[in-house]
């Protein structure tokens, strides 16, 4: 009976699997705060992709470590730099994947902030054309969705404008439009090396008090041309995800991000939780509050059991 009256559920459909691409070839390193996640060349992200092609996950999420790293970020927009390399890998080998890319400078920049600085202040306009140069260099290798996560005001449109400039009007725009100051990132943090030398990303990014501004965030976004747009982390705020779904007739994605992942891993090595319940629970109640579909470090374990 509770198999007929169920109302929400889980399927592989919902996925999408984060990759981290690093320079270099047979690189896995796994993430010590993340077990289970690894920093990957382009030849091993490729195999990741590939098996979660084969799994039936939708798409793929990628971030890139580069070789060099500078005040500018300015390896985020080179043509053969780890994501716009994997994007063709996968691309070539793989064209059905769906893949979505993670535009942001915080893994390029020497001092790890989203943007650029004049002194110890991000500067929000001077870091647009980056951005869209950046989603721009993602979308010539490949990309079907550039996912904007740096939180600077104005990027969406600037982003769009630039690709659409390109003849590149097809590939669509995933925005982080309600993406808070989170001390959930800290392990992908470590996972992507771009911890912030000095300060945080309070300037930019969300407090976590507010809800009213997650959805001015929103429709500002969507005004500027998002297509799809997203709750980050997923279950502190699923209140968000809830009040996002019943204002905003748009698809809505939502952020398992590392600390949720990491939590639960942790509680599961101690044998303090039912690690397969607590998955399926948390990944539920996201899609119960109103997500299309959910970005986690889980996608691959989930997809193999669903
Ligand atoms: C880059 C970015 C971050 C995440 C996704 N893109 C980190 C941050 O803002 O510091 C977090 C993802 C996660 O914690 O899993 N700006």
């Amino acid at each position: 009976m509770r198999r007929l009256v169920r109302e929400t559920r889980l399927s592989r459909d919902d996925l999408v699997l984060p990759l981290f691409a690093v320079p270099g070839a047979g690189v896995e390193r796994e993430v010590g705060s993340m077990p289970g996640v690894f920093q990957q060349s382009v030849d091993r992200a490729l195999d990741t992709a590939v098996r979660a092609r084969d799994l039936g996950i939708p798409g793929v999420l990628l971030f890139g470590i580069p070789e060099r790293k500078d005040a500018r970020g300015c390896d985020a927009a080179l043509d053969d730099g780890p994501v716009q390399s994997l994007v063709r890998a996968i691309k070539k080998t793989a064209p059905d994947l769906l893949v979505i890319t993670d535009v942001c400078l915080c893994e390029y920049t020497d001092h790890g902030h989203c943007g650029v600085l004049d002194g110890e202040h991000v500067v929000n306009d001077a870091t647009l054309e980056l951005l869209a140069d950046e989603a721009l260099s993602h979308a010539r290798a490949g990309a079907d969705i550039v996912a904007p996560s740096d939180m600077m005001d104005g990027r969406v449109a600037a982003i769009r404008v630039a690709l659409d400039e390109e003849g590149f009007d097809d590939t669509a725009i995933l925005s982080y439009a309600a993406k808070y100051c989170s001390g959930f990132y800290g392990p992908f943090r470590e996972a992507a090396e771009s911890a912030p030398q000095f300060g945080d990303r309070r300037s930019y990014q969300m407090d976590p008090g507010n809800g009213g501004e997650a959805m001015r965030e929103i429709a500002l976004d969507l005004d500027e041309g998002a297509d799809i747009v997203m709750v980050k982390p997923a279950l502190p705020y699923l209140d968000i995800i809830r009040r996002a779904r019943e204002t905003f007739e748009c698809p809505l994605a939502a952020y398992q991000v590392s600390g949720e992942y990491s939590m639960i891993k942790a509680a599961a090595r101690a044998g303090w939780i039912d690690e397969r319940r607590v998955v399926d629970e948390t990944l539920l109640s996201i899609r119960r509050a109103g997500a299309d579909f959910i970005i986690t470090y889980y996608a691959l374990e989930v997809a193999e059991r669903l």
